[in-house]
């Protein structure tokens, strides 16, 4: 039987980034992936970068490219009905957010993995959770045809939504929450110039709309669709035209279109599960939670579970103290909410959910009140900038 500290199942983002802060504090862990590292290589997910994740990153090392390559954005926009109204991030919650790809901080996670001799096993099948209560947990599964098992102090369970380890928690002990919505999103990444120098985020009667970016040469743009619709239903002409439409017109006449990339449609969620621990099993990302991604907080909201738990573990290994992991879910669960709020809020400030005129009306108001009301302004950019964490939160994990 092999043994390490912690076992950490996932290779996503939360998993390797785990991994490598604890690297750098000397605890050693195993990275469990059942997928091909060219799998998790090419997801593209994300895109925006609330600070807190920017310096985590670079507090990893794993930040050099990014900050080379990056685009950082002051604001964004909000458009309506022929409105477009600035969202000023720096003028307002004195904070920017940072442009650059998941994709990117992925494979700069697995260099600098690698380049510490990080123990990250592909391919990793069957992963199993065995004696989690107990000071002893191990980890079985089937990796290169042969069987493996590992024992280790500590799992960190950052397999993401469909992962095991939320599911290895009895039943009865697990409390959650959920909000499915009755569309999709349709995501094209193409080869060029963004329409806007910042993100516009459209409201249409067709349905929602957002312009992103990964650099100053390849956009990131997303359409409202039915749960139903599958990407062949959309060529890159229905695509680019229903773009145009939803835009408004100034944006849309500067729009430069060209063949995709990718193109995927993703149903979007509201979830979360209680508690984040279950005796030696700590939950982090997606395993634990996942927002729609109406203002981008799903990866923000992994990184801010790694920033506890790196810091709790490394407690533990330093003097065996215990207070942050014992008060790790109930730390992150604070943040967490707050996103959730956050990402229904302006997913339901911003899609067509249907005919009803009172929602309508009540969508309306709140977007003309936010434009004229710099508190209603204020609220926003200070979620979307990402909030400051907790004080007891900053004082315990400093
Ligand atoms: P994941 O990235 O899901 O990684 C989990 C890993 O575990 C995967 O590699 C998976 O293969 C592996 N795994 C699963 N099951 C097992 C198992 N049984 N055994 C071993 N390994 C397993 N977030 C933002 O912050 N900003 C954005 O702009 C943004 N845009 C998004 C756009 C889209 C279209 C989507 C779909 C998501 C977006 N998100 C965004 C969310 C963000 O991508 C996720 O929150 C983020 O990937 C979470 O990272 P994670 O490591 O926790 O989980
Ligand atoms: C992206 C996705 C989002 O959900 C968002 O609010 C901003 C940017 C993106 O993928 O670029």
């Amino acid at each position: 039987m092999l043994r390490t500290q912690v076992v950490i199942i996932g290779a996503g983002p939360s998993g390797l980034l785990l991994s490598q802060l604890l690297h750098l504090q000397g605890i050693d862990s195993v990275v469990l992936e059942q997928r091909s590292r060219d799998y998790v290589a090419a997801r593209i997910r994300a895109g925006l970068l609330e600070q807190h994740s920017v310096d985590l990153l670079v507090e990893a090392g794993a930040g050099e490219r990014l900050q080379r390559e990056c685009l950082v954005h002051d604001g964004f926009l909000m458009a309506w009905e022929g409105e477009v109204h600035r969202i000023d991030l720096h003028a307002l919650a004195g904070k920017r957010v940072t442009v650059y790809g998941q994709t990117e901080i992925q494979q700069d996670l697995a260099e600098v993995r690698a380049r510490s001799g990080g123990d990250i096993r592909y391919e990793a099948t069957d992963v199993r959770l065995h004696d989690i209560t107990t000071a002893r947990p191990r980890v079985s599964c089937t990796h290169r045809d042969q069987a493996v098992e590992i024992e280790c102090d500590f799992i960190a369970g950052c397999d993401g939504y469909h992962g095991v380890s939320r599911r290895s928690i009895p039943a009865e002990v697990l409390r959650t929450y959920e909000r499915v919505y009755p569309f999709g999103w349709l995501g094209v990444l193409a080869e060029v110039p963004p329409l806007n120098d910042e993100l516009v985020y459209a409201n249409h009667s067709r349905g929602f709309a957002l312009c992103s970016m990964r650099s100053r040469t390849r956009s990131r743009y997303y359409l409202q669709c039915p749960l139903e619709d599958t990407v062949e239903q959309w060529s890159d002409q229905r695509f680019w035209d229903e773009l145009r439409q939803r835009l408004p017109a100034a944006h849309a006449a500067r729009m430069t279109t060209g063949p995709s990339i990718e193109k995927s449609i993703a149903p979007l969620r509201s979830f979360v599960a209680e508690p984040m621990r279950y005796g030696q099993l700590f939950l982090a990302g997606d395993a634990a939670h996942i927002v729609p991604p109406t203002g981008a907080k799903g990866l923000n909201l992994a990184t801010a579970d790694v920033r506890v738990l790196h810091r709790g573990l490394t407690e533990f290994y330093r003097n065996r103290g215990r207070t942050l992991l014992d008060e790790y879910s109930q730390r992150a669960l604070s943040r967490v909410w707050k996103a959730t709020r956050f990402s229904w809020w302006f997913t339901t400030l911003m899609h067509k959910f249907g005919e009803d005129p009172f929602a309508l009306q009540m969508q309306r108001a709140e977007l003309t009140y936010i434009a004229s009301s710099r508190a209603g302004a204020q609220t926003v950019a200070e979620n979307y900038a990402g909030l400051d964490f907790d004080p007891d939160v900053v004082a315990a994990i400093r």
